[in-house]
């Protein structure tokens, strides 16, 4: 695993999305006391998931609201039908840690 800072805990509003800007940007999200990370990048047509609506773990996608689950990145609703990509994170101190891949 090659786990990497990719922000701190107060960076992630409960509700909100935050992204993680890299060649292949990540989303994180903070639900009920624990943070995930997904693909940022939304599989119908390229939207920010960080900039979606977040309701639970359900994250809705700003541009044409397809739903995603935050914890597993299944598809929840069309439009989109791939889901995203789902990271390990784990918190150390006031750190967000998050399994990327290397780049
Ligand atoms: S870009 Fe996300 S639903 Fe279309």
């Amino acid at each position: 695993m090659t786990w990497t800072k990719a922000c701190s805990t107060s960076d992630i509003e409960e509700g909100e999305g935050f992204q993680v800007e890299r060649a292949r940007p990540i989303a994180l999200f903070h639900v009920d006391d624990e943070y995930f990370a997904i693909d940022d990048t939304c599989t119908h047509d390229e939207s920010s998931l960080a900039d979606g609506y977040v309701d639970g773990d359900v994250v809705e996608c700003a541009w044409h609201f397809a739903k995603f689950c935050i914890r597993t990145g299944e598809v929840l609703s069309l439009p989109a039908t791939c889901p995203v990509a789902t990271y390990a994170v784990k918190v150390v101190g006031d750190d967000v840690l998050v399994d990327l891949p290397e780049e």
